[in-house]
């Protein structure tokens, strides 16, 4: 947060811990303090914790261990210290150690004897689970929410483009034509299986933990189902220990954000290739790019190089949530206060990357002459007359070598195949006919791929209808 007044504050020390001042006869040491202190990052859970607290507040009511006047004074309360957070007038404070504590202080300042009655059954360690899980599981509605915005940028892009022709490619090298339609078309597959595992995420970590209490539950005939209901989950957790020490959900998050980020580094990668000067097959928007300061003539992809370094981190993230978490023993430990930082920076970075790759796809645009030479270059239509020889009659194999000898013949006259003559041809096979010409272009080449996931026009067209259909259901 860049608020200065969001920043914790050293100076408002309470005398002792006040959460654990009993059992204590000396202060933390001033370094540990800092050290294990959390609330610099988890104070953006606040909304999340504050929603946690109201619930459990009513359902100890409702079970009465909480009084009326209390519950009152409570939700109040919250309210009060909610509004401070969000105008920034909040005093956080380390010594207050976590986003928890900080609020439960505050209120407990504000409203006396009730606050202190607010953890009740209650533990920092089914209240943190609860917490992590409300605001991921908002943060990934708002990613799910970007990736289909992409996807709708997608889909523009596709058709506009669905009869533009560019070399496919394998190895990089030049391997058949395809649409340009078709190849964005690939991309909308990815993300829509990002976006189907995000949301698989999301409803399994969408389970209460509160009730847990410390990791063995609670004397008081709490009622999780209610908690559960009251805060949107679909269910209780099930066990105790389970629910303070699981993080799993946490993992699978960043697994598919890793997941993700690879998939849009593949996407800047080519965005990279095709706007250099070799390559020349679209211009990204200026405001997308940045300049040099010594060279004047250069335009950088600036966007995509980026996203692509940012996959980097993210897949970090990934790793350092899977060692946090391997050999921990049941049930809570600190190690996991060391699951926020990533877990955040991996929300931020996805939702920037996601933010500028929606932004800036659809206005792609492609420079279509230089795309057709780069497809006549490099026999692109190999296949097609391989294809042809065998519709003749001819075993594949036999074809292969057949279109292999004519390549050579073009390689070394410096000529396409579609520029070598009829009789050049047929020295090769005299199943060669004049018809050969029409399989030879690269729009008949295309065009006959006519079959569903095919490059051809017509399917470029079928995919993005299915797509629309999909996004229509989906939002
Ligand atoms: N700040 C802690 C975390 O992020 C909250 C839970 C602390 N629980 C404890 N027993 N120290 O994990």
């Amino acid at each position: 947060m860049s608020d200065k007044k969001n920043q914790p504050n050293s100076a408002t020390k309470p005398t002792t811990n006040s959460a654990w001042g009993g059992r204590f006869t000396e202060q933390t040491d001033a370094f540990v303090e800092a050290f294990t202190a959390s609330v610099q990052f988890d104070q953006r859970m606040y909304k999340q914790d504050i929603a946690g607290s109201r619930a459990h507040a009513k359902m100890l009511n409702r079970i009465s261990v909480l009084s009326n006047e209390d519950l009152a004074a409570i939700l109040g309360g919250l309210e009060a210290v909610e509004q401070e957070i969000s105008e920034g007038e909040f005093d956080w404070s380390i010594a207050r150690e976590d986003v928890h504590m900080n609020i439960e202080a505050r209120l407990t300042a504000m409203i006396g004897d009730a606050g202190k009655r607010l953890h009740t059954g209650r533990s920092r360690n089914d209240q943190v689970a609860t917490d992590i899980r409300l605001y991921l599981r908002e943060q990934i509605e708002f990613i799910i929410n970007e990736i289909r915005r992409l996807q709708h940028g997608i889909l523009d892009v596709a058709e506009r483009e669905s009869e533009t022709i560019m070399p496919g490619f394998t190895h990089l090298q030049v391997a058949q034509p395809v649409t340009f339609g078709h190849h964005v078309m690939a991309w909308y597959e990815m993300l829509k299986r990002d976006a189907s595992r995000f949301s698989d995420c999301q409803q399994r970590m969408n389970m209460s933990p509160l009730g847990a209490a410390a990791l063995a539950g609670t004397s008081y005939p709490i009622d999780r189902e209610f908690t559960a209901t009251e805060l949107g989950f679909t269910a209780a957790t099930q066990n105790s220990l389970d629910s303070v020490s699981d993080r799993d959900f946490a993992i699978e998050f960043c697994a598919d954000a890793a997941i993700l980020l690879v998939h849009l580094s593949r996407m800047s990668e080519e965005l990279v290739i095709w706007s250099s000067a070799q390559f020349d097959f679209i211009d990204l928007p200026d405001r997308f790019c940045t300049g040099s300061s010594i060279m004047p003539q250069k335009k950088n992809p600036d966007v995509p190089e980026l996203v692509r370094g940012k996959t980097g981190r993210v897949n970090g993230h990934l790793v350092s949530l899977l060692t946090l978490m391997k050999s921990q023993p049941l049930a809570y430990n600190k190690d996991n206060q060391e699951d926020k930082e990533p877990l955040f920076d991996t929300v931020d970075t996805v939702l920037g990357c996601l933010r500028a790759f929606a932004d800036m796809v659809p206005a792609i645009t492609c420079k279509h002459d230089n795309m057709y030479k780069a497809a006549k270059q490099g026999f692109s239509t190999a296949t097609d007359l391989a294809d042809y020889l065998v519709r003749k009659d001819l075993p594949f194999r036999d074809a292969h070598e057949v279109v292999g000898k004519a390549v050579a013949m073009g390689v070394s006259t410096g000529k396409d195949l579609s520029e070598l003559s009829l009789t050049e041809l047929q020295q090769f096979s005299n199943k060669i006919e004049a018809d050969v010409f029409e399989v030879l272009t690269l729009e008949g080449s295309v065009s006959s791929r006519n079959h569903v996931g095919g490059t051809a026009p017509d399917q470029v067209r079928k995919a993005i209808a299915r797509a629309q259909t999909e996004l229509a259901g989906q939002l």
